[in-house]
């Protein structure tokens, strides 16, 4: 069934480029219904660029992103609702357009650690399937891959850092600046080997055949759009979780730390890479808040009881399998080689989610839960 406000036209197969299509150029947006890649859409079709989102639509509540982003952009937002694991669409996809970010994914460390191999099957058959209908092309377009801080594994073990009330600190200064992409990888879970492998093939298709690539190894981006689960989004979801007076668990002590990125500023450094193709393909860029932005979880908690005036439920349990304790980007090569920085501030930034949450989930409410909440 198609997504309400989604006309059925766009839904299916696309086929090849139709004559009026050719004279414009088409951002591929793999993912493109989900969180970063709607944003990212808003962006590229409000300056006027017209985008194609191909999404299986299987991340809950994600129709509602296409929904809106039809509705803001009309026919500059075209869709196809199908599978990356789908070569044949895919090929007829990639066929039309000038660059490509590849969001398409499955997300969430838990979901992989249940069924790892549909994990490996949409990270990296997928991301291979995209590689190689670029590689059919005679002129490959742009592809930047969005990849994770999860490669890193525990890039800082336990005795390396320093246990204080509400976070971890590292022991020494170093890395007084982050983590940077030289830090050995290390793949943890299995989301963590399947995204590890898709980032370094993705990197190889720039080596290995000449196609303009580049690797955004993301720590948690967080903003509008989003809709946190448990599982993934944790952000958006402590936020959704006071608004309706729900319990929230935390995996370990809470004191686990990331720097956290504005969604805004992630598709700045997305649209910048892009530009600056293809003097930096090949290359592997870490993006996140940095260490003016790292929180930790029982910091963004009473952060947000002072921002929603109720205080949070709260439940803990066993860390979680993969879960780093302190994590936190070094984004000096990205800004060396792009000028990008982080413009908005995580205290600006959360503010800014919970009020479109707040927004959001009052009117996906029913009336009397409306009132309550
Ligand atoms: N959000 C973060 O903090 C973060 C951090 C590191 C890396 N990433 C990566 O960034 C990308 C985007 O993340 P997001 O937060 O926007 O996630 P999201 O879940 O909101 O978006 C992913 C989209 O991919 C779609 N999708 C899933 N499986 C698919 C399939 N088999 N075929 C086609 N579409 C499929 C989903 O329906 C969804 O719309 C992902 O690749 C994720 O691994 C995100």
């Amino acid at each position: 069934m198609m997504p309400e406000g989604v006309p059925a036209r766009d839904a299916r197969d696309l086929g090849p480029p139709r004559d009026g299509d050719l004279h414009e150029s088409v951002a591929l947006i793999t993912g493109g219904a989900g969180f970063i890649g709607t944003n990212l859409a808003d962006r590229i079709a409000g300056e006027g660029g017209r985008v194609l989102v191909y999404d299986n639509l299987s991340r809950a509540g994600v129709a509602r992103n296409l929904t809106w982003l039809k509705q803001r952009h009309g026919d500059r937002i075209l869709v196809e609702v199908a599978d990356i694991r789908d070569a044949a669409r895919l090929e007829a996809a990639v066929a039309r357009a000038d660059r490509v970010f590849h969001m398409a994914a499955q997300v969430a460390v838990t979901t992989s650690l249940v069924d790892p191999l549909t994990d490996f099957q949409i990270n990296v058959a997928g991301t291979l399937a995209l590689l190689e209908a670029l590689r059919k092309r005679p002129n490959p377009p742009p592809l930047i891959f969005a990849s994770t801080n999860k490669l890193y594994g525990e890039c800082l073990t336990r005795d390396q850092l320093i246990e204080e009330e509400t976070r971890y600190r590292p022991r020494r200064l170093t890395p007084r600046r982050g983590i940077d992409e030289d830090c050995r990888i290390q793949f943890v879970s299995p989301y963590g080997c399947s995204k590890g492998a898709a980032d370094q093939y993705v990197l190889d298709y720039a080596r290995a055949f000449g196609i303009p690539t580049a690797v955004m190894r993301m720590s948690c981006i967080y903003g509008p759009r989003q809709f946190g689960t448990t599982d993934q989004g944790w952000v958006a979801h402590f936020i959704s979780a006071i608004l309706q007076r729900e319990p929230i668990t935390i995996y370990g002590d809470g004191k686990q730390v990331r720097d956290i990125l504005f969604v805004d500023d992630a598709v700045n450094a997305y649209l910048l890479v892009q530009s600056h193709m293809p003097e930096i393909s090949g290359q592997v860029f870490n993006l996140g808040g940095g260490p003016r932005n790292a929180i930790s979880l029982l910091e963004l908690l009473a952060l947000l009881e002072g921002l929603t005036k109720s205080k949070p439920m709260v439940r803990f349990e066993d860390w979680r399998h993969g879960d780093q304790r302190y994590y936190v980007s070094d984004t000096s090569r990205l800004q060396q080689a792009t000028g990008w920085q982080a413009n908005v501030c995580y205290a600006r930034g959360v503010a800014q989610l919970h009020q479109w949450l707040s927004g959001f989930l009052g009117t996906q409410m029913p009336p009397r839960e409306r009132v309550l909440a």
